[in-house]
């Protein structure tokens, strides 16, 4: 199958499957420009070349006397800085003379199958090359030599993209890369929403539209990490996108540490976005025949709405960048300690929790921070990760021995990048830590960051982990971080080297996840930076989960849950029935909404099992039958998001199975009134010709009536209420 032409007659790109086209030119002076991303079209003949027209103020290339021609308002695929483009530029330089400029011109371009990997980083692949292929363009400055590979991969069967960068410098000087974004990408004639996930601790990803005007707006994060604060994320959508109709452009960043999504109107009302690494206090040294390969970019195009496109992502992250063994398998229902027992804890007090939990039907149990060193609080034994004895006497793998018996799979907490003052490690590695010579080093819940970005801190933490994986006989680790960066500097690092430090923790983290994980193949490995603070597209290239948010609270994590689907699937997605009052709300809500909300994810419990009522310990047994009924629907169906939490009182999505013999539907009020107005939900995805039969009420109604009249909601007057409906195709 084709899916790359280049018609060299044209000097035009083409890279196009059932779904979308992505078309590229190269027009005068080597100037590469962006024609078209969207809906497939059949092939180009041309007509949408970019007209010349003079512009004041945009001035043109050098040596011509074309005033109708300019890089300044031509639509690009990579702009540099130093040329006559006063937008933001993609590439930004220094070079021995102090000089940033470049003038990268098309040079050479190469189609191949498949999909390279990108060495230390994550990146999107493929099982067999006929999946996709790869356009790689390549751009050269005539004066210095460096040159820029553009990477372009279309997919064979979904509307999905993925790009990124490469600079290799080929000058025979020594430079310093101080920005090289992943995408540029320019659009005419589109008036934009922007959408993006921004959030904080406790109460990540919500979803935020506004317009795009005239300037320039970033989304971007600082802390060395994707953050809480704001996902490496962001969507173009149409004024009149939503759910289910319009075009929305998605862009997802392969990347776990500082990013930026610059979006720019520029004077013609034209949107440049450019997005990668975030700039700030960047530089990455290169020698003379070295290079540097930017992150990965997904970009998801969909004609239908939101929904089309949050598929497009789900499909291509399950399928092309989750690696793990676990991708397809059904995930385990645990519980976890943590919001039981915090650090209060030793065997006698977890066993009779194990013990109910095999009562009750549970799979798994895992022991959350507070195993290990001498910790009681969260003040002391970051870095020693050997079991704490006074809390287990005989070793964890006795524990662990007592969970397995139980038929239970075991779990383990742990947060490798870190150390505590109160540590083994740091009394003999103090010089470990991240920090600035002469200054003290900021604490965060009283931890700091080991410099992951060495490899002996790296080999201390993969030895010490390796040990107690073994020993634990563990089935699943949780990789928490409960910090974000600051104290930036690398001691082994010379002065001009350290703009590379924080990119440099980000690929020490990659790489000692690359290395536990292949060699611990049969570890479900499940990802954490205190809740949702590192939910990435790049973090799900080594884990196939992430706990979405330390909100258990079923209110607040239908907004949680909402935005995070924008993006990632539901595989990926862990939430767990908590206590009430809730730990982080105070919130009281029913027991069933608690079920119906952490069921729409991958599902666990987080809470004494010990100390609930006989009704809720009933409750446990009938959920975990629930869930293990629909549970390779909800992780791996479709997912649809029907009533947004933010647009009213009502959250509603519903899942459908691929072959559209089943749905469950998820429908919630936070708020019940005296005399409420009357509601219905519609679902969505189902085969219209098909009949589904509601499991509970035993109602048959057609896929059809399902999706266009829908039916009325319950008349509720309790607040905080949720509904699960399970339907089943009937022959
Ligand atoms: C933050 C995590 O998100 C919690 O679930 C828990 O593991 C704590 N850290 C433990 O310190």
């Amino acid at each position: 199958m084709t899916l790359i032409e280049f018609n060299e007659t044209q000097g035009i790109f083409h890279l196009h499957n059932s779904k979308i086209s992505y078309l590229i030119s190269v027009e005068e002076g080597g100037l590469l420009s962006h024609l078209y991303f969207g809906k497939k079209v059949k092939d180009y003949h041309g007509q949408m070349r970019y007209p010349r027209v003079d512009r004041g103020f945009s001035g043109n290339l050098p040596g011509t006397f074309d005033r109708t021609y300019s890089p300044d308002t031509l639509p690009r695929e990579f702009s540099s800085a130093g040329e006559m483009d006063y937008r933001t530029p993609a590439v930004l330089v220094r070079q021995e003379n102090g000089a940033n400029a470049l003038a990268l011109r098309y040079k050479s371009y190469q189609i191949s199958a498949g999909k390279p990997s990108l060495p230390g980083l994550p990146a999107t692949f493929v099982q067999n090359d006929n999946e996709a292929q790869t356009l790689t363009i390549t751009l050269a400055d005539e004066v210095t030599g460096i040159e820029v590979d553009l990477l372009y991969t279309i997919f064979a069967n979904q509307a999905v993209i993925a790009r990124s960068s490469k600079l290799r410098n080929e000058s025979d000087q020594t430079i310093y890369v101080e920005k090289l974004a992943s995408l540029e990408m320019d659009f005419v004639d589109k008036d934009f929403d922007v959408i993006c996930l921004p959030g904080a601790h406790a109460n990540e990803r919500h979803l935020e539209r506004g317009a795009v005007n005239f300037g320039k707006q970033s989304f971007a994060s600082l802390r060395g990490s994707s953050s809480h604060h704001m996902n490496p994320f962001i969507a173009l959508v149409d004024k009149k996108t939503d759910e289910f109709q319009g075009e929305a452009y998605g862009f997802a960043l392969v990347y776990s540490g500082n990013h930026n999504f610059e979006v720019e109107k520029d004077q013609l009302a034209q949107v440049r976005l450019v997005a990668g690494i975030n700039d700030f206090n960047f530089s990455w040294k290169l020698v003379a025949g070295e290079s540097f390969q930017a992150p990965e970019i997904l970009l998801a195009y969909s004609d239908t709405g939101l929904n089309q496109m949050s598929q497009a992502f789900h499909k291509t992250i399950h399928n092309n960048l989750v690696r793990s063994k676990f991708k397809n398998e059904e995930r385990p229902i645990l519980v976890n300690n943590w919001e039981a027992t915090y650090f209060d804890y030793d065997e006698d007090k977890l066993k009779p929790i194990v013990d109910e939990a095999k009562d009750m039907g549970i799979e798994m149990f895992v022991l959350d921070d507070g195993w290990f060193g001498h910790r009681d609080d969260d003040n002391s034994s970051l870095g020693d990760w050997k079991v704490y004895q006074k809390k287990f006497p005989q070793g964890i793998g006795h524990f662990a021995d007592y969970v397995h018996d139980h038929g239970l799979k075991f779990g383990l907490w742990v947060e490798p990048e870190m150390v505590s003052f109160d540590s083994d490690l740091y009394q003999q590695h103090p010089d470990y830590l991240m920090q600035v010579p002469g200054r003290a080093p900021s604490p965060s819940r009283n931890q700091y960051l080991l410099d992951m970005g060495r490899e002996e801190v790296r080999q201390n933490i993969y030895d010490q982990l390796v040990k107690v994986f073994k020993e634990a006989k563990v089935d699943y680790i949780k990789w928490d971080m409960n910090r974000n960066m600051s104290d930036v500097f690398a001691s082994d690092l010379p002065s001009d080297q350290q703009g590379q430090v924080y990119h440099r923790y980000i690929l020490g983290v990659y790489k000692l996840m690359e290395d536990l994980t292949a060699e611990f193949p049969n570890i479900l490995f499940e990802g954490c930076s205190g809740g949702g603070g590192r939910f990435d597209a790049g973090w799900a290239y080594y884990m196939p989960q992430i706990w979405a948010s330390d909100n258990t609270d079923a209110i607040a994590r239908q907004t949680i849950q909402y935005g995070t689907s924008l993006v990632y699937p539901v595989s990926m997605t862990t939430a767990h029935v908590s206590a009430i009052p809730n730990h982080q709300t105070g919130r009281k809500t029913p027991f069933d909404t608690r079920g119906a909300i952490a069921m729409s994810g991958v599902f666990g419990y987080e809470l004494d099992l010990t100390k609930m009522s006989q009704a809720d310990k009933d409750q446990v047994k009938v959920q975990v039958k629930q869930y293990q009924a629909i549970r390779s629907l909800v992780q791996f169906g479709d997912f649809y998001r029907l009533k947004s939490p933010s647009e009213g009182n009502q959250t509603a999505w519903n899942f459908v199975s691929a072959d559209k013999k089943e749905a469950v539907l998820v429908t919630a009020q936070v708020l019940a009134y005296a005399q409420p107005y009357l509601t219905k939900t519609k679902l969505a995805g189902l085969d219209p010709d098909k009949y589904y039969q509601d499991q509970e009420t035993k109602v048959i109604y057609g896929g059809d009536e399902l999706m266009n009249l829908g039916f009325y909601d319950p008349v509720v007057h309790e607040d905080y209420t949720a509904k699960m409906y399970h339907f089943k195709a009937i022959d």
